[in-house]
């Protein structure tokens, strides 16, 4: 620590040992306190304040970098750039973690060459604190900002707030990402790939369904035919986001239970086929896949936050968070007996927090 005359100051003389009569041994005291250049040296002082004023510098170009590379490149651009990661990954990496890491570092340095490095020694007491010590305490951190001299070396205090106020930059930036591309466009979710005579089929293996296959009580996980492309259906082949945002809002739960247990509502009563009913396995809540299913009471829960679904009754909400049925797909049969849609959802699939109205 050093006074405005860089004169060493301390607060402890470490040359007397104290001891008490509770201690089991002496007090063998501090060794004598070595000073650091920077405590005795203004010019030592000054360069160290330009080290740390430097680092914040390139942090603050670093993170503007960041920017930079996000706008200059696609994700998935380049994909052998380094160690199989795109150029995007690794600028992104680099600059954001460089940026952090001089400011890290920069503020090391600042607390090992500039802030105040006198040795106290305090005895234990009771650990509750009166309010005059938290007092002290408080009087104590102010003292000791106005020690670390922040104040008074306006270069290190301005750059070093420039350097953590850019790095912002990077957090708005990235806030873009929330809702990337027009993900906000609400067309985009209101249809999904199904559409009139478009077969049913197993999630994992792609393999058509047959109506008679089910039996009451079955829940079967599955998906749009054309998620499955070969040349004997002829759907094209899909690449990339659109085919897992396809296969997503395509999913779809298929059960069975006795034609009787279902409470048919205006409209959807061909929408089954002999106790068959088919809805969309995204929860209307925020999109978790639904599938806990209770056979006996026909409830399906979703894992996420509990919300449960009738699914005797058009899948209404009969507890937690979910704001709206789950959207259902119209059923049939084809001439070979296999499950089709009749047609899309009637109503955007997925989650319910912006407006929905049908499209
Ligand atoms: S996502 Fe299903 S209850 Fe929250």
């Amino acid at each position: 620590m050093s006074n405005d005359d860089h004169t060493p100051v301390t607060t402890h003389d470490s040359q007397v040992p104290v001891h008490h009569e509770a201690d089991p041994i002496a007090d063998p005291g501090l060794p004598p306190h070595t000073w650091r250049p920077t405590d005795v040296d203004p010019k030592a002082e000054k360069r160290a304040e330009r080290q740390i004023a430097a680092m914040f510098i390139a942090a603050m170009i670093s993170a503007v970098l960041f920017v930079v590379a996000y706008f200059s490149f696609e994700v998935g651009d380049n994909w052998d750039t380094f160690a199989g990661m795109g150029a995007s990954t690794v600028s992104l990496g680099v600059t954001l973690g460089l940026s952090l890491l001089l400011i890290g570092v920069g503020i090391i340095h600042l607390a090992r060459k500039l802030m105040a490095d006198a040795e106290m020694v305090e005895m234990r007491h009771p650990a509750a604190s009166p309010q005059e010590d938290r007092d002290a305490t408080i009087q104590a951190l102010n003292d000791g900002l106005d020690e670390a001299g922040i104040g008074r070396r306006p270069l290190v205090r301005n750059t070093m707030l420039g350097a953590v106020g850019v790095l912002g930059l990077p957090v708005v930036v990235l806030l873009r990402d929330l809702a990337p591309g027009d993900a906000l466009d609400t067309s985009k979710l209101a249809h999904t790939i199904w559409e009139p005579q478009m077969r049913l089929v197993r999630d994992v293996t792609g393999t058509p369904i047959l109506a008679s296959e089910i039996e009451v009580g079955d829940l079967v996980n599955a998906a749009p035919e054309a998620m499955f492309p070969t040349e004997e259906n002829g759907y094209p082949e899909l690449e990339g986001a659109e085919e897992q945002a396809e296969k997503a809002k395509g999913a779809i739960i298929i059960v069975r239970m006795d034609p009787d247990e279902i409470i048919p509502t205006k409209g959807r009563e061909k929408w089954t086929v002999d106790g068959i009913i088919c809805y969309s396995k995204i929860c209307t809540h925020v999109g978790c896949p639904i599938s806990l299913y209770e056979r006996t009471t026909h409830h399906v829960l979703c894992p996420c936050h509990q919300s449960t679904f009738d699914l005797a009754d058009s899948a209404k909400v009969i507890f937690g968070p979910a704001a709206r049925p789950l959207p259902q797909l119209p059923l049939a049969v084809d001439e070979e007996g296999y499950l089709v849609a009749q047609s899309d959802f009637d109503e955007p699939i997925g989650a319910s927090y912006w407006e929905r109205e049908k499209q």
